[in-house]
């Protein structure tokens, strides 16, 4: 089988990921897992492990029947100075939350509840019952997914909803940007990939994801 068929399957296993984006855009491997999937040792994991930012991201149509906006119109910018990011159109960031039976909202144990309450939300946003729930700010970072995922945008965000969509899970997953404990940048995609290979996971590049489920 091939690297995407064998991510895919990993991914309705519930085990991490690793995705490269591209070269010509941010450059970095993100750690993603399926949302409902989370656990305290996966959180220790990003943190230790990843080191970035860990945040869920969550399809369009979940977010507006959760009516989760993007923080980049919350903030009045000056005309044209709205989209400014080096590599994208915008930015895939909304609220941070907590869920309201965490206490400080950052131990590993809270995260993981934030963030496997965020993926049963996913499954019935419908049903979900979002700021009785959840309380805002906290320490979670949601994104919001472009409506037609990668059709529409190549970022990490669209990436992981990709994954599991195909692997028959709801559109909630968690991506932490993997960085080099030695430069403090990216970490290169060499360097991910054999990290993936001492841990057994699947390393992906978003260029494959995009040809064979985009
Ligand atoms: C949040 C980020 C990361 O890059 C994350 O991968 C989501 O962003 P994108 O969809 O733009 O790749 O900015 O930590
Ligand atoms: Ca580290
Ligand atoms: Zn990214």
């Amino acid at each position: 089988t091939d690297g995407v068929a064998r991510t895919v399957a990993a991914f309705e296993r519930g085990e991490p990921v690793l995705v490269h984006d591209a070269a010509d855009r941010e450059g970095e491997t993100d750690l993603v897992y399926p949302a409902g999937s989370v656990t305290p040792e996966a959180v220790a994991r990003m943190r230790n492990d990843a080191g970035g930012l860990v945040c869920v991201a969550l399809s369009d149509a979940v977010c507006a029947a959760l009516d989760l906006p993007f923080v980049q119109e919350v903030i009045d910018h000056p005309v044209g100075a709205d989209h400014e990011l080096g590599y994208d159109e915008r930015s895939s960031f909304s609220l941070t939350v907590n869920h309201r039976e965490t206490y400080t909202g950052i131990t590993d144990e809270d995260r993981s509840l934030t963030i496997t309450e965020l993926a049963r939300a996913a499954a019935d946003p419908d049903a979900a019952e979002f700021a009785e729930t959840f309380r805002a700010p906290g320490h979670v970072h949601l994104l919001r997914a472009a409506p037609n995922l990668v059709a529409d945008r190549e970022g990490h965000t669209e990436l992981g909803l990709v994954l599991a969509e195909a692997a028959g899970l709801p559109p909630a997953v968690v991506v932490c940007e993997m960085l080099d404990d030695r430069t403090g940048r990216a970490l290169s995609p060499d360097d991910a990939r054999a990290y993936a290979e001492r841990n057994g996971f699947e390393y992906v590049e978003g260029s494959d994801v995009v040809r064979q489920l985009g």
